[in-house]
Parts: C-alpha cells; structure tokens; sequence
C-alpha cells in the first residue's frame, strides 16, 4: 500500500520518443494495423507496436521494420509540429522582421531552450537605436519555432505590455499579467525605452522577477547602455537582469538612416 495518489496520466510511462530521436512533443499516436500495409508488415508486427505504444512493452521488444514503422510515424508528426510553429510564427511576427535569419549563435540558443529551459540563461540584446536588437530578437523566436518544440512564446514591447497591464474597469489586469508571464519563452522589447514611473517600475520589476524565480528564459532588449542600466531600470529590476542574462551587444550605426522607408 502507498499513500500517495499518482495522477491517473502519471501512471504509465510516457513513450521515450527522445530514444528514437524524436523531439518533444504531443503526437497522435499510429494506429498499429496500417503496419499491416506495409511490405513487412504481419499481424505479430502490429500486436507488438500495440503493446509498444500501450507502454506494456518497450522499443527494443520492436523488429527493425516495426520500429522504422513507428519511427517514421513520429518523424511525419514532429515535422508537420515544426511547420505550424514556423507558419505561427510567421503569422505574428511583425512583417519588417519576416525575413530576419537567425545566426549560428541564436540556433544554439534556441535549442538549449527546447532541452534545458530552466538552465538556459535569457537574453540580453544591447545596443543604440538602430543597431538590429529587435530583429535579433526576432531571429531568436524564428530559430525557435524552427526546432518544431511546441514552445508558447510571447513577444511585446514594453510599452505595450504597459498598456495592456494598465488598471482599467472591466478588465482582470492581473489576469493579464498571469497569461503574459507564464509564456514558455518571453521576449520584451526596449526596456526603459521611456523613463521608468514608480508604477511601470513595479510592472517590469514584477515581471522580471516572476521569470527570475520561474527559471524561465526570455529576451530582452534595451537601447541603455550596460553602465547605465542601473539607474534606468532600478537596482532591483538591473541585478536580476544581469544575472539571468546572457548579454548580446550589437554596435554599428543606426541601419535606418540611409534606409528608403
Ligand atoms: N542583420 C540584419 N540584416 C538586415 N537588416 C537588418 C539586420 N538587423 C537589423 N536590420 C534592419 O535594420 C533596421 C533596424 O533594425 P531594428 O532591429 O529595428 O533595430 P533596433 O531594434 O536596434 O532599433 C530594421 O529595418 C531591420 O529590419
Ligand atoms: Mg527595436
């Protein structure tokens, strides 16, 4: 006897799809008799993938056509969930950041996301006006969509997180505040852009924190520079940053002088 009551979906073993180098993720199931229309399919075949994907026996009980079968099942799903993350991605990302490609850098970042959120360190793109912060950041979201993870992310610029948190008859702001800060992956863009109000202030120190004590990564820009920052953000809002943040800085000129508009 046990006294602890495990929840009916933590009972079984989940399928170890990483062992068949799978990527994370809810997929339908393969339905074991259209085994049976393959070249080597047998009803045997198609009892073992039952027990397989039932968790009452394990990959290795497989014969290689079986586990090819299932496999290449998985593979199909992980890459139709890839699709729909690049295709949601490029339905919310703003149009002047579509074509924005990720670096080599941004690529690693991302899938250290998709293995180790709670350990990957956030982002921290610096940089004046003009020098490619968001569009980095955007990148970043783009290479994250790429892996195929079904990750939520959530990007806003401070200003119009500020807005929607703002107080306002009719509406649950912390509601707001809840569904905001509990994204998997969290991109605030030009933080103390405008000069911070005791009220903004509480804002962003709440929401940094909330991610700082989540473990959970984001991206933050911001057109202060580092020495600076202290003072723009608080030594509160600062000294969380600066810990949970990998820094990114990007110098050069301001790319939209010169740019046709
Ligand atoms: N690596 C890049 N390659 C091509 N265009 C870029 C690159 N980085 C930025 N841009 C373009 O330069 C302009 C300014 O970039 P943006 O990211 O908006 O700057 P910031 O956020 O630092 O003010 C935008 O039009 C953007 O699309
Ligand atoms: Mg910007």
């Amino acid at each position: 006897m046990t006294n602890h009551w495990t929840p009916p979906s933590h009972r079984r073993p989940k399928l170890d799809l990483a062992a068949l180098g799978i990527p994370a993720g809810r997929y339908i199931l393969p339905d074991p008799t259209d085994f049976l229309l393959t070249p080597e399919g047998t009803n045997e075949g198609a009892a073992r993938i039952h027990d397989y994907l039932n968790r009452k026996t394990g990959h290795d009980t497989l014969q290689p056509a079986e586990l090819d079968f299932v496999r290449q099942h998985f593979l199909n799903a992980a890459e139709e969930q890839r699709q729909r993350a690049i295709t949601h991605f490029e339905s919310k990302v703003p149009r002047r950041y579509i074509s924005a490609r990720p670096t080599d850098l941004a690529t690693a970042w991302a899938h250290t996301v998709t293995t180790t959120p709670e350990t990957t360190r956030s982002l921290l793109i610096i940089g004046p006006t003009g020098t490619g912060k968001t569009h980095y950041a955007y990148s970043v979201l783009r290479a994250l969509a790429e892996t195929g993870a079904a990750l939520k992310w959530a990007a806003y610029t401070a200003a119009d997180l500020y807005a929607q948190l703002r107080p306002r008859t009719g509406r649950d702001s912390e509601a707001t505040f809840e569904q905001i800060v509990g994204a998997d992956v969290l991109f605030v863009d030009d933080l103390a852009a405008a000069k911070l109000t005791e009220w903004t202030e509480e804002v962003t120190y709440r929401l940094i924190n909330h991610r700082y004590e989540q473990c959970k990564p984001g991206i933050f820009t911001s057109n202060v520079p580092p020495a600076q920052l202290r003072d723009a953000l608080g030594e509160r809002i600062a000294s969380r940053l600066t810990e949970m943040c990998e820094r990114v800085a990007l110098k050069g000129d301001d790319r939209r002088k010169g740019m046709a508009a």
